[in-house]
């Protein structure tokens, strides 16, 4: 709609301006204006230099010549006095202050509709993720003012879940802390505070409290086995927390948040490394889940996969197109090789 717009105002603007754009229009009347003009300068000339050059000559050819020049300039500036006055600076350009009002009218529409009735022109052109964002974020004031006055629960999760969405977490700690107030075994009040509290070191131990207690209430809940798995981690217990994340995975198959997560963990536990989360984090998204390929080739069934070492160089140095992994070492390349290897 706003492109509509655009066009049309641009092609009003084109429209406009076209006259303008173009050579100033020439009349007959201008030609003959200019030829009698220069006519004109050439017999003042011819005049000066005749009388410069028969000083007290009162007869004679020279006078006579002068006599000859003065009539036909008499009849050129006879002539010149006929013609309409020079129309070329007023005529010409007629349309240019109408263009611009026009375009003045443009911009002004553009932005009232921006502004009032057409709000989503604002998102025009963003990508739909960083416009749910950004629409979230213009929200929150009336959201806050809404729950500020009324108080209620719904009003104040409703502001809550819009700051968070647009990753304003203080904000969003805000508004469940007063959820909370209200009701103090809200799940995810709990765990979205909680996971706030982790930021400051000397409220962390706090946070795991909130999401410990919000993980008790809503065990089956990913988003709180996740943020549980986090924080335990935080506090070094790792084998605590790859229980958690491992739930998380369970309840949430799709879902790759903790593959970082659960690859660190494993290290730090002396457990073995899950090759198939070393691939799912670092080349899945070149290679597909399941090795069939996407923006880099189909490794399924590739002879690259059954040689340990030529992978290992692969992986730590790139390839055209695909970047290095210097950082892949020890433990978690030896994982990755053998997992690639039984594919
Ligand atoms: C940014 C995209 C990208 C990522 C991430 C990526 N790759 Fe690649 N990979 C490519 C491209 C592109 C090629 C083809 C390179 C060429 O032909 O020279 C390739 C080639 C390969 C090959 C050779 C395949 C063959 O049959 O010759 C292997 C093996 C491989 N990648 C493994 C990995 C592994 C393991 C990871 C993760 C650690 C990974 N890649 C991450 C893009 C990527």
């Amino acid at each position: 709609m706003i492109y509509a717009v655009l066009v049309l105002g641009i092609f009003m603007l084109v429209l406009l301006l076209w006259p303008a754009l173009g050579p100033a229009r020439v009349t007959p009347e201008d030609t003959r204006r200019t030829e009698l003009e220069e006519e004109r300068e050439q017999l003042l000339d011819n005049l000066r230099e005749l009388e410069a050059g028969s000083a007290g000559d009162a007869a004679g050819p020279h006078a006579e010549m002068v006599i000859r020049e003065k009539v036909r300039l008499a009849q050129v500036l006879q002539e010149l006095d006929a013609l309409p006055p020079a129309q070329a600076a007023r005529a010409g350009r007629p349309a240019l202050p109408l263009a611009l009002l026009a375009l003045g009218v443009t911009a002004l529409v553009t932005l009232g509709g921006l502004y009032t009735v057409f709000p989503q022109w604002r998102y025009a052109g963003l990508p739909t993720a960083e416009a749910a964002q950004l629409r979230n974020a213009s929200a929150l004031p009336g959201l806050e003012r809404r729950a500020t006055r009324t108080g209620a629960l719904a009003d104040l999760n409703a502001w809550g879940d819009a700051a968070w969405q647009a990753q304003n977490y203080s904000l969003a700690s805000r508004a469940y802390t007063q959820v909370l107030v209200q009701q103090r075994s809200d799940a995810k009040a709990l765990r979205r505070v909680g996971f706030f509290l982790l930021k400051d070191p000397k409220m962390a131990e706090n946070g795991l409290g909130f999401i410990q207690r919000s993980v008790a209430l809503a065990p089956r809940d990913p988003e709180g086995q996740l943020y549980y798995g986090y924080a335990l981690g935080l506090f070094g217990q790792y084998g605590a927390g790859l229980q958690a994340l491992n739930t998380y995975q369970a309840l949430a198959p799709d879902g790759h948040e903790a593959d970082d997560l659960i690859v660190q963990y494993q290290q730090k536990t002396g457990a073995g490394v899950d090759g198939r989360l070393v691939f799912a984090q670092n080349c899945a998204a070149c290679h597909g889940q399941n090795l069939e390929g996407g923006r880099g080739p189909k490794l399924l069934g590739s002879a690259a996969l059954r040689q340990p070492e030529a992978l290992k160089s692969i992986v730590l140095h790139g390839a055209t197109g695909m970047p290095a992994f210097p950082q892949l070492q020890g433990k978690q390349l030896d994982a990755l090789v053998k997992y690639l290897g039984q594919q």
